[in-house]
């Protein structure tokens, strides 16, 4: 008979790269000012990968970490989960990341749910846990969106930044730190936020023609987003309060995708949530989309703000459009 666990989180990891771009910078650029960019979104700088930074890079630095703070080994584990919109490899960068750990024993895939990616990452890897598959899952957030960004467009530009996060979760007999969770998905909004592949027609023989081409820089309703998120990120964490009978009073911290400190603020006015219960670094890494709810986790853990038992209500939105809620405890 299938053993039922629960979930501990007990590591996590960050890594960015080094060169920071400001908004001063960035109005060199494009049509822009410092003045705009943070009244309007809260961000002043963003950090971005160089040529020769590489996704796997980022995503096994932020994992080597949160292997170390869980005193966990590389050998130990047995599944690694990379939610992530930007691979080096369309085949999936897991198994890279999987290499570079040396954990040899794991299976490793690539999950796509763009900046709602680690919380639906978190609730795959909880599954395996939960039915007893498997004992010790990495889950790593890692985005380099500005190999995709419309440098050229300021409405998107400004946003994005690189980075990645990562968490160790295994299982336990003791208290399930995975408290509720709820996911949505809607096709229906696609167009307002999307990284598309183009195909033109290619003819092969015969009358046989396929589709090839390249993908598309991000192009986004920036108004269409912003209004869906502040509906129905709130939502979401009602849901997953609800199925883990916690009342918002309960929160600790309130951790949303690091998306516009504008949506932060909304989300917490609409759920009653005081501003010093909201964990915020976009000031200094913009929308690191998969990667922004773990590298902010994992500033707030290693700062002390974040103490062990912590009730953390975590939520992703984004393309899709997809979003999501989990109420987890941190150790
Ligand atoms: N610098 C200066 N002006 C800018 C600008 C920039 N970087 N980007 C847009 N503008 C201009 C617009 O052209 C517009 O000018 P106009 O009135 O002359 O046409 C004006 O600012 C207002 O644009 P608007 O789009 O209404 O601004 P906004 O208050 O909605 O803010 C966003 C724009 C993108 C910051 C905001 O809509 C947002 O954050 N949306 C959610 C996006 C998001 O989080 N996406 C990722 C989800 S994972």
């Amino acid at each position: 008979m299938v053993q039922l666990s629960g979930i501990a989180i007990t590591g996590c990891g960050s890594a960015v790269p080094n060169v920071a771009l400001g908004n001063d910078g960035m109005s060199r650029l494009v049509d822009t000012s410092d003045e705009w960019i943070s009244t309007r979104t809260g961000i002043r700088q963003r950090r971005l990968a160089d040529a020769q930074g590489s996704l796997r890079q980022l995503a096994s630095d932020a994992a080597r970490q949160a292997l170390e703070m869980a005193a966990v080994q590389a050998t130990d584990v047995d599944l690694i989960i990379l939610a992530t919109s930007t691979p080096d490899d369309l085949f999936g960068t897991a198994s890279q990341i999987q290499a570079e750990l040396g954990a040899t024993r794991a299976a490793a895939f690539d999950l796509t749910a763009a900046c709602s990616g680690f919380v639906f990452g978190l609730v795959t890897a909880a599954q395996f846990i939960r039915t007893g598959t498997y004992r010790t899952i990495v889950l790593i957030g890692a985005d380099v969106l500005s190999r995709w960004t419309d440098w050229s467009d300021r409405r998107t530009c400004v946003l994005f930044g690189d980075g990645a996060g990562a968490i160790v979760m295994q299982s336990t007999s003791e208290r399930d730190g995975l408290l509720g969770f709820e996911l949505r998905s809607d096709g229906n909004q696609n167009n307002c936020l999307t990284l598309a592949f183009q195909p033109q027609p290619h003819h092969l023989v015969d009358d046989i023609a396929i589709g090839q081409g390249s993908f598309q820089p991000i192009a986004m309703n920036g108004q269409e987003v912003y209004r869906f998120a502040v509906k129905k990120v709130p939502e979401v964490i009602e849901k997953a309060l609800f199925r883990a009978h916690l009342s918002v009073e309960q929160i600790d911290w309130l951790l949303l995708h690091q998306a516009n400190q504008r949506i932060l603020d909304a989300v917490a006015q609409r759920l009653g949530i005081p501003d010093e219960k909201v964990i915020s670094n976009m000031a200094q890494y913009g929308n690191t989309s998969a990667a922004s709810i773990p590298l902010a986790l994992d500033e707030v853990v290693r700062s002390g703000r974040v103490q062990p038992g912590d009730v953390i209500a975590a939520a992703g939105f984004g393309a899709g459009l997809t979003w999501g809620a989990a109420i987890f405890r941190w150790r």
